[in-house]
């Protein structure tokens, strides 16, 4: 059988059942997934076990991007988004990449931490070694809180201290690693976390206060590095100009957070269809782009010595494939069964890809003629249907704004006034 590709040709241009069609023939969907992906929610009775004072569902578009390969292997992904041009802009970024063989993506493996704040010492170096030193009794304590890590090799690893001086004098914060494997990890997490802490307690000579997840998940890093070559980004000059933008948004905190926004546009939308939790990716991924004690812009450009652009994008993935909505909600096992990853790690470096594409097509954009047409063109839909356009008068009206050039209300009022009188 001939290796699936992802570059397909005028996908956004099909109609809705025939973007279901090859979606579902790239990745294997049944009928079920197919008339979840339309119903959008799971069922009512369901939805109130998920969260509070359930009064309804909101349904956010949900579409994929193509032209994604990466370590190899061709992705369509799933994105879950509100914003227009998100799911265009990852397709542009990763065709652009894919010209000189897509993404290459490693991860640092599936460890998340857990920290133990420990306050009420007289003194910390001698609580934080005598803590230490029963490191692997508290290691095999914490692994019977799982049923399944310490069968697979993974489970608890490592425990690690640092000493604050905090507003209210010394504390001891000690930090369990954990190999989560696939799962996001937050749960097993707190919940060793707690089994373990009267026994750090006691050892330190202290009181215990907090006792939750590390969402600064920086051994749980994926890479994504690739070229845009000059002659598929639109020339050399355009890598310049881009090289210049980067340059601000390395040295100045206003410009690094929408640089490091364009990113996050497609890693939340990945992170959203696939059931995972959006703000721990977020916080992580913002957290690291601090680490040196500076915000600063997170994807990297560099050009290389044949005068091609060479991007990098390295962050915290706390993500997982086999928990909570991963599993639970309909639309979300569909998804990942959409990627067709068979790990965590593997939408770790999907998503370090995704984000990268997602920057590629912002920064080639702002480089070149501007975000501000693109991403009107592909608004149009939304201005039409705030002016009052049904059904097929959508379309016509979004096409006479992007022939007119005029994507705003009072034009499609006016064109809309037309067709209607
Ligand atoms: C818009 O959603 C995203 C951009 O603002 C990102 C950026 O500024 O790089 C275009």
């Amino acid at each position: 059988m001939s290796q699936k590709r992802s570059n397909i040709s005028g996908f956004y241009k099909l109609s809705y059942e025939d973007r279901v069609k090859v979606v579902s023939e790239f990745s294997g969907l049944n009928g079920e997934d197919v008339a979840w992906l339309k119903k959008g929610a799971p069922e009512m009775e369901d939805v109130e076990h998920m969260s509070e004072n359930i009064i309804g569902t909101i349904g956010i578009p949900f579409g994929v991007a193509t032209n994604f390969l990466i370590n190899g292997k061709d992705y369509l992904v799933p994105m879950a988004t509100e914003e227009s041009s998100v799911v265009a802009a990852a397709s542009h970024g990763a065709k652009i990449a894919r010209v000189k063989g897509g993404f290459t993506a490693t991860t640092t493996g599936s460890f998340m931490m857990v920290e133990i704040q420990v306050v009420d010492i007289d003194d910390p170096e001698v609580s934080k070694q005598r803590v230490l030193a029963e490191k692997e009794e508290l290691l095999t304590m914490a692994d019977t809180r799982s049923n399944t890590l310490p069968k697979l090799g993974a489970g608890a690893k490592d425990l690690e201290a640092e000493i604050f001086e905090g507003f209210y004098g010394s504390m001891v914060v000690f930090r369990l690693v954990v190999d989560v494997r696939d799962a996001m990890g937050a749960n097993v997490m707190n919940t060793m976390a707690e089994y373990i802490a009267p026994k750090i307690a006691e050892l330190a000579g202290g009181r215990v206060c907090l006792r939750v997840v590390d969402n600064y998940a920086i051994r749980r890093l994926a890479k994504a590095t690739c070229v845009a070559g000059k002659e598929a980004i639109g020339g050399e000059d355009i890598i310049d100009n881009l090289l210049q933008g980067y340059s601000c948004a390395y040295f100045n905190q206003h410009r690094a957070t929408g640089h490091n926004k364009g990113a996050m546009n497609g890693i939340t939308a990945v992170v959203l269809a696939t059931g995972n939790d959006t703000r721990a990716m977020e916080s992580g991924f913002h957290s690291y782009a601090a680490r040196c004690g500076r915000y600063r812009a997170l994807p990297v450009w560099e050009k290389n010595k044949d005068g091609d652009l060479v991007g990098t994008l390295e962050m915290p993935v706390q993500v997982g494939i086999i928990g909570g909505m991963t599993k639970l909600h309909p639309v979300a096992r569909t998804a990942i069964k959409i990627l067709g990853v068979k790990s965590a790690d593997e939408l770790g470096q999907v998503l370090a890809s995704v984000g990268l594409a997602s920057k590629l097509a912002a920064e080639r954009a702002l480089a070149a003629e501007g975000i501000q047409d693109g991403h009107m063109r592909l608004h149009a839909g939304n201005i039409a249907m705030m002016a009052g356009a049904v059904g097929k008068e959508v379309e016509i009206i979004k096409e006479k704004l992007c022939v007119l050039k005029q994507v705003n209300l009072k034009t499609a009022q006016d064109e809309l006034a037309k067709i209607k009188g």
